[in-house]
């Protein structure tokens, strides 16, 4: 089941730009490396030009496919040089570029553009604070005392972790990245010492100072509502669909009633999602939370990461049932994420499998 789920998320990332893939791309990958990358990363993509910026062409860093990279590209690590160039949230290419782009960067460095892996999804179990000692005492010099960066990455960015699954950071860790300062810990740390290290950093996922290192437990059924009490929102949807993320967090800030659907694969969720929102993945029947919806025009909002495929097909599903008080996020997850909103990080337990079990009714995006 775990490669019919990644490679789903595969294809709608791909579904998601192939409408823009004929008419708006206009340049090869290559001038467009050329012309917003090469800067930092250099002409040959082994990095280090400017402002630390990492190598390009290491394997570790092509684990998954182009997936990570591609969402790297597109969301960017607030807070440090590498800035986002989606166009939706300001910045110069669309979906469709980047994609290619990201896929150019894969094959350019020799890998293969492929589906990931089966596992790449699987949350990485490890103990927190022996993670957090392991960190202090070999990690601190390059990526700095509070995850900030400096030779290396910022591996405290809360972006970086919402949309950096555990398997990509092990990898790194374990394998380390060619060419580079990052050296494999393979030798150094047993594989649960680097367990360990993966669920701290993974705990650091809404803010590295946070008083304990809360995971949140989904809500259940009885408890979708955000804010129970509080008024309606007053929503000024863009083509009566979409919301803005700034409007969205103006809304939950000033303590709005609503429900909040996060559509993604439910290891999205646990690794950072909007606080309060229900998860309900797009290939689930959606029946549990449908039955527990209240009848009373509660506004309901859904989010994907991709950045709206998955989002806007629960919310058409939701408006055929007779819905109409319903909305998804504009920029979706990571746009959320990558623009600065609250974000939280779930507990979903593997070992209980998913939170709502996948339909015989899949439908598709
Ligand atoms: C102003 C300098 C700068 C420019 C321009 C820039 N980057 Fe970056 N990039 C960085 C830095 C610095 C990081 C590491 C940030 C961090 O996490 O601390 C980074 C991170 C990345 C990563 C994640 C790498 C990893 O190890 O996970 C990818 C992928 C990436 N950049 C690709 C690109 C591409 C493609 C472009 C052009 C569209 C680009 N960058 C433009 C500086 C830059
Ligand atoms: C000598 C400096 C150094 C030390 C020590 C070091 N790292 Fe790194 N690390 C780096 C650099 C530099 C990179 C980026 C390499 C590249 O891809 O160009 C990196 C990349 C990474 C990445 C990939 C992050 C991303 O942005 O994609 C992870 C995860 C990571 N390091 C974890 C660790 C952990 C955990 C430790 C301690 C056990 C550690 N590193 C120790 C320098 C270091």
């Amino acid at each position: 089941m775990r490669l019919a789920l990644s490679v789903s998320l595969f294809v709608l990332l791909v579904a998601a730009s192939t409408v823009r893939a004929e008419a708006d791309v206009v340049r090869t990958p290559a001038e467009n490396y050329k012309e917003y990358c090469a800067l930092c990363h250099g002409d040959d993509r082994k990095g280090y030009m400017n402002d630390h910026a990492p190598s390009l062409v290491t394997e570790t860093l092509f684990v998954n496919g182009p997936i990570t990279p591609f969402m790297a590209i597109s969301y960017g690590r607030p807070g440090t040089p590498m800035g986002p160039y989606l166009d939706e949230i300001g910045g110069p290419m669309s979906t469709a570029e980047i994609r290619e782009l990201a896929g150019w960067l894969a094959l350019s460095a020799g890998f293969e553009v492929s589906a990931p892996n089966r596992d790449h999804l699987k949350p990485v179990e490890g103990d927190i604070e022996q993670g957090k000692r392991i960190y202090a005492e070999n990690c601190v010099e390059c990526h700095g005392a509070k995850g900030e960066g400096g030779e290396g990455t910022a591996l405290g960015n809360a972006t970086m972790l919402a949309v950096t699954p555990d398997s990509f950071l092990k990898a790194a860790i374990e394998r380390g990245r060619e060419g580079t300062p990052m050296e494999s810990f393979a030798g150094v740390l047993s594989d649960d010492e680097i367990n360990s290290v993966v669920a701290f950093l993974r705990s650091r996922a809404s803010g590295w100072d946070v008083e304990d290192m809360r995971f949140e437990e989904p809500p259940d059924l009885d408890n979708i509502v955000v804010n129970p009490d509080g008024d309606p929102p007053e929503f000024d949807l863009v083509d009566n669909r979409y919301v803005m993320a700034e409007d969205l967090n103006a809304a939950l800030e000033d303590g709005r009633r609503m429900i909040l659907i996060d559509t993604r694969v439910p290891y999205f969720w646990a690794m950072a999602h909007i606080e309060g929102s229900f998860p309900v993945p797009y290939y689930s029947s959606g029946r549990e939370i449908i039955a527990a919806l209240p009848d009373d025009g509660t506004w309901i909002v859904a989010y994907c990461e991709c950045p709206r495929a998955a989002a806007d097909s629960a919310v058409t599903r939701l408006r055929e049932l007779g819905y109409h008080n319903t909305a998804v996020l504009y920029e979706g997850y990571a746009g959320w994420s990558a623009l600065g909103y609250p974000v939280s990080v779930g507990r979903i337990d593997p070992k209980k499998g998913l939170f709502l079990h996948p339909s015989a009714e899949k439908r598709t995006n």
